[in-house]
């Protein structure tokens, strides 16, 4: 979004775990535990894998840590991409499957494995691995690990949910977004990785950009400056992913919690929509970049898509996450299906921020998509639990960037898709779903929103939109056109939100220095929203 700006700026012993022999299917691997053998006190253990040696490979392989996402009662996804050098094209990966073991353990020195098995780490599938294991626990804590003949990864630490049945008393994530490896440090996941009491992180999009804009580090040390050029292909997208990934602080993060991620622009290009990009008047240019955008993205993601995509034309990125009768997380994306965005023209201005046209208010026209459009209204409509959280990529509540006399819009956001966003809004207050709540990312600036259907009209949700984790600052405040909007600064930030049964809590933790890679939260600014009251107070 934005481009004028932004080029401005520029076992314990489980009986309870089901075993069976591991299967393959496509480059998922679902398990469901492993062999198990009896200790001494009778009591079943299961023994630890051994994967066969692979000859002729690189060592360091596990450079890009582990991480796991997704999780279920009785399931989680773990991951792992085999990498030896991020820096380099290929990523110093094997060029031939390399057999790795996993373990997942209720302690962190893996004396209480509840699962290990074997599974393959191929070259097609980008030298990553899927892994859903099942037979689980609901709301419990586990440890993982990979191992190859010669090496063992990072040790990752997942969780179960509560069953759907279950009454938890408490339900916590970090949301975040825009992480432009070339924009800072990645001290801000460090500091999100030791918040306490965490479940969950929902990451809302911009894992990674496909700009490349040199080195703007304030001392030119050349240090996070991408090595790969500008994407297009498959290959150079799993470069800026392994690049990305390298950098411990966001290891760490991914290996403290599960995370929840959806996907915005830059892990394709700036606001592309479908198969358009931004620059294309007439016939769409983006399917082959756009499909090979989407094959890095699913390969480096700890995600569950079922079936496993074999082609990457239609990911189903959509999907709800249940935790107990406390909350649903609803997970989507509004690029794939989306309509480019309205009033472009034929003037290629490489913006789409300006005044309202008449085609936006086409009810054709979508972000969403017609399926994700009726699963988000059906699942919302029929939602039981307290809290039906909305993980969602671009601005909702909507911003006039104008004055109150010449309002302007950013066309890509949810002002771009105004019928959309009406017959959800539409549904929630209709259906009174209960508690809806929408976190946000993109903007690079932190924002409180009162989400309505029109500008008098009652609040239906509060918004909280977090800024970026590194990415450049849009500091321009909009409160004097915007009576709906809050709270607004800019700083780097992640969020933090705690649910109980009765009040959700929103902490925005600013950021010192993202030019330090040992960054503090420099202060925390925080809301409350009681339960029934749809509207965010500054605490
Ligand atoms: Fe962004």
């Amino acid at each position: 979004m934005r481009r004028r700006e932004f080029l401005q700026q520029l076992a314990l012993v489980s009986v309870t775990v089901a075993c069976a022999e591991t299967k393959t299917s496509g480059d998922t691997t679902t398990t469901t535990g492993a062999k198990k053998a009896t200790s001494g006190d009778g009591a079943q253990k299961v023994a630890a894998a051994t994967p066969a040696v692979t000859p002729d490979i690189p060592s360091g392989l596990f450079a890009l840590g582990v991480a796991s996402g997704d999780p279920l009662a009785d399931r989680v996804m773990l991951w792992t991409r085999l990498c030896s050098n991020p820096l380099i094209a290929g990523g110093g990966a094997p060029t031939v499957p390399v057999e790795l073991a996993y373990d997942v353990s209720t302690n962190e020195t893996f004396t209480s494995l509840v699962a290990s098995g074997l599974v393959s780490a191929t070259p097609q599938q980008g030298n990553a691995v899927h892994l859903d294991v099942t037979g689980l626990q609901p709301n419990t804590w586990y440890y993982y690990r990979f191992r190859t003949a010669t090496e063992t990864s990072p040790v990752g630490r997942t969780r179960t949910f509560p069953e759907p049945e279950d009454s938890p008393e408490q339900f916590k994530f970090v949301f975040a977004s825009c992480q432009d490896y070339q924009w800072g440090y990645y001290g801000g996941w460090a500091r999100a990785a030791e918040v306490a009491d965490l479940d969950a992180v929902v990451f809302l999009g911009d894992y990674i950009y496909e700009l490349s804009l040199g080195d703007l580090s304030p001392n030119k040390s050349g240090a996070r400056v991408w090595a790969a050029p500008e994407p297009v292909t498959l290959e150079q997208y799993r470069w800026r992913y392994a690049q990305t990934k390298s950098d411990l602080s966001l290891q760490k993060a991914h290996q403290t919690a599960p995370w929840l991620i959806t996907f915005d622009d830059h892990e394709v290009a700036n606001n592309y929509a479908g198969d358009v990009q931004e620059e294309d008047r007439g016939k769409p240019t983006g399917r082959e970049r756009r499909l090979a955008a989407y094959q890095a993205w699913y390969e480096n993601m700890p995600i569950r898509i079922t079936p496993e995509p074999t082609s990457f034309d239609s990911l189903e990125v959509h999907r709800t996450s249940n935790f107990g009768d406390l909350a649903n997380v609803y997970v989507i994306e509004t690029r794939q299906s989306a309509d480019a965005p309205a009033c472009r023209g034929d003037d290629v201005t490489l913006t789409d921020s300006g005044p309202a046209c008449d085609e936006l208010n086409d009810p054709q026209r979508t972000n969403l998509g017609t399926e994700q459009e009726q699963w988000l209204i059906e699942s919302l409509t029929a939602s039981s639990t307290t809290w039906n959280v909305l993980a969602n990529p671009l601005m909702m509540a909507g911003l006039n960037l104008g004055t109150p006399e010449a309002p302007e819009i950013g066309r890509d956001t949810w002002d771009g898709y105004p019928e959309v966003r009406a017959r959800l809004l539409n549904a929630l207050q209709e259906s009174k779903v209960s508690n809806p709540v929408v976190v946000t990312g993109d903007w690079h600036a932190n924002f409180v929103l009162d989400v309505k259907a029109s500008p008098d009209g009652e609040t239906i949700a509060p918004e909280f939109l977090a800024s970026s984790i590194t990415t450049v600052l849009f500091a321009t405040d909009y409160s004097a056109s915007n009576p709906h909007l809050r709270f607004f600064s800019a700083t780097h930030s992640f969020g933090v939100v705690t649910i109980t049964p009765s009040l959700l809590t929103c902490e925005l933790h600013n950021l010192a220095d993202i030019w330090d890679p040992d960054t503090t939260v420099s202060s925390i600014d925080r809301f409350e929203v009681a339960a029934g009251t749809h509207e965010a107070r500054k605490v």
